[in-house]
């Protein structure tokens, strides 16, 4: 089958990746009040009321490797709405939900109202985290970061924030998860156990889990 170029998406791409090619730092302000802007109405992804959503949830979640799970975070929560399934998941679990967006995240607090749950606002590409953790997800993020020198550094950051022998679960679109986990697949220290094709008709997505 012919495969036919999808022009908003392709403007977005273009869109981010001329971004990226500000300094890191730069980049994140732009990000943060862009996803402050696109958060100004509630919800603006129906993250909590999209049937394809819970799929994708449900599909990340069943793709974990059985073992407890302490500390938990998930880079890009948004306004929390996986992480709130997260949180019922794991009911012994410290979380942390990381984001750039400040409205995004004041939403998250309000959702997910428990002490062992924490938002905090910060730019995967600068972020340098004060603990390492068990288990940690980054879904749909990151064909924000535009070019590949942002992708290989955010896989790196990415790396970072895992214990030894912690898991990290990448989820994206397919086939262009292909591209974005590139890095992940690259990155020394880290071991891809599996990699799951959804083929939704219409968005399908990859699921790939990692250990340190
Ligand atoms: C589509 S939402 C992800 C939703 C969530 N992961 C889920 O699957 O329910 C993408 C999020 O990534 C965040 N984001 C974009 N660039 C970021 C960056 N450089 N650092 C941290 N978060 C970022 C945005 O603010 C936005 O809330």
């Amino acid at each position: 089958m012919p495969v036919v170029p999808n022009i908003p998406e392709l403007m977005h791409r273009t869109l981010f990746r001329t971004v990226s090619l500000l300094a890191p730092s730069r980049q994140g302000e732009i990000l943060g009040r862009y996803f402050d802007w696109w958060h100004r109405s509630p919800d603006p992804w129906r993250l909590s009321t999209d049937s394809y959503e819970r799929e994708k949830y449900a599909a990340t979640l069943a793709d974990l490797p059985a073992r407890p799970y302490r500390d938990i975070v998930e880079v890009g929560c948004a306004e929390g709405v996986f992480t709130q399934a997260l949180a019922e998941t794991f009911p012994e679990a410290e979380i942390t939900g990381l984001d750039i967006s400040g409205r995004a995240l004041a939403r998250a607090r309000a959702r997910v109202r428990e002490e062992r749950v924490r938002f905090v606002r910060a730019n995967i590409l600068t972020h340098r985290a004060d603990r390492r953790f068990d288990l940690a997800f980054c879904a749909e993020t990151l064909y924000y970061l535009g070019r590949e020198e942002r992708l290989r550094r955010a896989s790196d950051r990415l790396g970072d924030l895992l214990a030894p022998g912690g898991v990290l679960v990448a989820v994206h679109p397919w086939p262009e998860a292909g591209r974005l986990h590139r890095y992940l697949d690259a990155r020394a220290g880290l071991t891809r156990l599996s990699e799951r094709v959804h083929r939704n008709p219409q968005r399908p997505f990859t699921v790939a889990v990692y250990r340190a």
